[in-house]
């Protein structure tokens, strides 16, 4: 429904910088430095409509958020990832309507948000963290979010307490994923995914080896650079000041082991063939 409701979110844009993730309260109203915003005068309206402030008449646009939208401005605890990384976890994992999640460590819930959204209707997000801060933070967020039905917050330490199997993806975003590595193996499904954010090579290095040495397969790392550009008549370029460095994201697939039994018949190394006899046909 493009409608707006009373306690819908709505992203309230002025300009680029300027914009604000509200909940929209019959009676009530946001006051800007551009004057005030009455939410009466957005309840009713349509997702895409322009409103004025009151008694300054500025024009503010109404978007529907979208989820970067929801983890770009929501309440943090820790750093999040970045709506690039998460597309491309979600590229990478195949995560989508129906998934079965495991996410470890929560953090802000950032992430949480993002792949809560894609699982819809019916897939599931088990997100763990071992810091009741985080917790706290990402269950708000999730609640904002409205997606309390498809994610659960809970205490757990994924190095030890955590227990599941049959899932689609486990996805990582903690100091120490490569110490995970042996035992989330045993949480996927055959053919699942893993993926694992990490700031640092000294960390990308540890856990490639630790998928190297349990039952993975296609493991791949990638890093993201994103640059805005800046469109404008005969100047368009790339903006001076970015940011240059999120993360490498680590993707890999679980495959069953099984020894090869060819391998056993290989063929022993043939016999030199005596030509002699030939040597009125061929030069030796
Ligand atoms: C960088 S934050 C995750 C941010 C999150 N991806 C987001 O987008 O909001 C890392 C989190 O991992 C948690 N953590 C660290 N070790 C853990 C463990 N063994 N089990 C579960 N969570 C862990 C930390 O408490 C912290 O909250």
């Amino acid at each position: 429904m493009n409608i707006i409701k009373d306690t819908d979110h709505i992203l309230l844009m002025y300009d680029r910088k300027r914009k604000w993730l509200l909940k929209v309260r019959q009676g009530e109203n946001f006051a800007t430095h551009k004057g005030i915003v009455y939410f009466d005068d957005i309840i009713g309206k349509q997702y895409g409509t322009c409103i004025f402030t009151k008694p300054q008449g500025f024009k503010m646009r109404v978007f529907k958020p979208l989820p970067s939208d929801f983890i770009l401005k929501m309440g943090r605890t820790t750093q999040i990832l970045y709506p690039e990384d998460c597309g491309l976890i979600l590229m990478y994992t195949g995560i989508g309507p129906g998934s079965l999640v495991l996410e470890a460590g929560t953090g802000s819930g950032a992430l949480t948000c993002i792949l809560g959204n894609y699982v819809k209707p019916n897939g599931h997000i088990f997100s763990y963290d071992i810091r009741e801060k985080s917790l706290k933070q990402a269950k708000k967020n999730i609640q904002k979010a409205k997606l309390e039905n498809v994610v659960s917050i809970e205490y757990g330490d994924i190095l030890k307490d955590v227990e599941h199997s049959d899932l689609d993806s486990v996805v990582l975003d903690l100091a120490t994923p490569w110490l995970a590595i042996k035992r989330v193996k045993n949480f996927l499904k055959l053919s699942g995914t893993f993926a694992s954010f990490s700031p640092t090579i000294e960390q990308v290095k540890k856990t490639v080896v630790a998928l190297e040495g349990e039952e993975f397969y296609d493991i791949n790392t990638f890093e993201l650079i994103k640059r805005r550009i800046i469109v404008k008549e005969n100047a368009t370029r790339p903006t001076t000041r970015m940011i240059g460095h999120t993360g490498y994201l680590t993707f890999a697939r679980r495959i069953q082991e099984i020894e090869n039994p060819y391998q056993a018949k290989k063929p022993e190394k043939a016999e030199k063939v005596d030509l002699s006899d030939l040597s009125d046909i061929i030069k030796l």
